[in-house]
C-alpha cells in the first residue's frame, strides 16, 4: 500500500489550489474529505469533530487487543513488524513530555524509526522559513508527522501544505494552542469506556476548571455528540468559561448542559469528574481565578457516587488534594489515564497505516 498521495481525486484538484485562509474557512463538516485517504478513511488527525462512534468503537477495539498481543514476546514482535521501517517525526515545537513521550512509546511499539525536534530554536522558522515549507521539507524523510504547537491553527495550516504537496504524509495533532488536543480525548473516551464496561451513553461528566483555554475539556465535549443521552457540567470561574463555539457545538448536537460555579455542589451528581489546571501559559488571568471551589478536596471522596471515576489529563498542581493521590480507590483513576493514551495512539496511528484489521485478526 502506497499511502503517499493517496487522496480523493477531485479534492485533491482543490486542495492544490486553495488558499489558506479559504482552507481555514471551510466548515468542519465539509473538511472531512480534505483529512481522509481516497478510500474515505481517516488519515490526517487535527479535530475532534472528525470522529464518529464507529472509528471510536475501533479504536477502542484495537487499542484492547494490541495491549493484549503485546503481552507475549512474539506478540510483541508482531506489533513491531506492523511499521517496521517507517519513520515518525515528533515536532514539538510546545513543551511536552507525556503527550510527547507516549507518542514515543507507541510509534516504537509498531516498531516505527523516531526523530524529534523540540527546540523551536532549532528550526529554520527562526531563518524565516514559513511553517508551510518547513512542514514540506520535514515531509521529505518522514512516514507521518505528529505534531504539537503553542499556535492554535499551525496543525491545520500543516495539513495544507502537505494537501497541496506532491508527498502528502499523515499528521496527527497532540495539541494546538488553546483550541484543541483530540488525542486526549480517545484516551479521555477509552478511559470512560474501560470504566463503565464500555457503557458511556447517558452518563453525567462534570468538567472542572480552565474550561476556557482548556484543550482537553473542549475536544472532548466535542466527543459528546457521539453518545446518547449525555449531561455535562461545566464547573468554571465566570472568566474562565467554556467558550460558545463548544456550546453551539452542544447545542446542535442536542448534547446537554449547564454551568456551575462551585464543584461541591455537583460532586454527588456526577459520574465523572474530570479536573483540569489553570492554562496560565496563555494569558496572566487563571491560577488565582481558579480557587477553593474549583478544587477536588479528600472529603468529596465521600461525596462522588460509588461508581463515579475522578479524572484529570495531567500535569495537575493544587486542583486535586495531594493527599489523594496515595489513596487505594478504584475511583482514582488519573494515574491510568496515561497508560491509556498510549494504547489508544497505538491504535490511532495502526488505523491510520490501515493495519487496524491485522491487530484485531490476530490470534493469540
Ligand atoms: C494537557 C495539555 O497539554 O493540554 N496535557 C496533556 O497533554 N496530557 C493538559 C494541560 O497541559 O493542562
Amino acid at each position: 500500500m502506497i499511502l503517499e498521495n493517496c487522496f480523493d481525486k477531485g479534492v485533491e484538484q482543490i486542495a492544490r489550489k486553495i488558499r489558506l485562509e479559504d482552507f481555514f474557512a471551510i466548515a468542519e463538516s465539509e473538511k472531512i474529505p480534505f483529512l481522509n485517504n481516497s478510500e474515505g478513511s481517516l488519515f490526517h488527525l487535527v479535530a475532534s469533530q472528525q470522529l464518529d462512534r464507529d472509528i471510536l468503537d475501533l479504536f477502542y477495539r484495537v487499542a484492547d487487543k494490541a495491549r493484549s498481543i503485546n503481552k507475549t514476546e512474539q506478540g510483541l514482535l508482531f506489533l513491531r513488524s506492523l511499521l517496521f521501517g517507517k519513520k515518525a517525526l515528533l515536532l514539538f515545537p510546545q513543551p511536552s513530555t507525556r503527550t510527547f513521550l507516549s507518542f514515543w512509546d507507541a510509534t516504537t511499539i509498531l516498531g516505527m524509526d523516531v526523530v524529534d525536534v523540540r527546540d523551536p530554536k532549532t528550526s529554520s522558522e527562526v531563518k524565516g522559513e514559513s511553517l508551510s515549507d518547513s512542514i514540506r521539507t520535514n515531509s521529505s524523510y518522514f512516514d507521518i508527522i505528529i505534531m504539537r504547537h503553542p499556535k492554535e491553527r499551525a496543525v491545520e495550516e500543516a495539513i495544507w501544505a502537505l494537501n497541496k504537496s506532491f508527498r502528502r504524509i499523515p499528521i496527527i495533532n497532540a495539541g494546538s494552542g488553546p483550541d484543541q488536543h483530540p488525542t486526549q480525548a480517545i484516551l479521555d473516551m477509552y478511559t470512560l469506556y474501560k470504566s463503565f464496561d464500555g457503557q458511556i451513553d447517558g452518563r453525567t461528566i462534570a468538567m472542572v476548571g480552565d474550561l476556557k483555554r482548556g484543550r482537553t475539556v473542549r475536544s472532548l465535549s466535542y466527543l459528546m455528540r457521539n453518545y446518547q443521552d449525555m449531561k455535562l457540567i461545566f464547573v468554571s470561574p465566570p472568566e474562565l468559561k467554556m467558550e460558545d463555539d463548544i456550546k453551539d457545538f452542544l447545542n446542535r448536537h442536542n448534547v446537554f448542559y449547564y454551568e456551575r460555579d462551585d464543584l461541591e455542589e455537583v460532586v454527588g451528581l456526577a459520574d465523572a469528574i474530570y479536573m483540569t489546571r489553570a492554562q496560565d501559559e496563555y494569558g496572566e488571568k487563571g491560577r488565582e481565578s481558579v480557587d477553593e471551589r474549583f478544587k477536588f478536596k479528600k472529603e468529596y471522596l465521600d461525596l462522588m457516587k460509588e461508581d463515579a471515576i475522578l479524572m484529570h489529563p495531567l500535569p495537575k498542581r493544587e486542583e486535586i488534594d495531594p493527599e489523594i493521590d496515595n489513596i487505594d480507590d478504584n475511583r482514582i483513576i488519573y494515574w491510568r489515564q496515561p497508560r491509556n493514551g498510549m494504547w489508544i495512539r497505538v491504535a490511532l496511528i495502526a488505523t491510520i497505516f490501515q493495519k487496524e484489521q491485522e491487530i484485531l485478526d490476530y490470534k493469540i
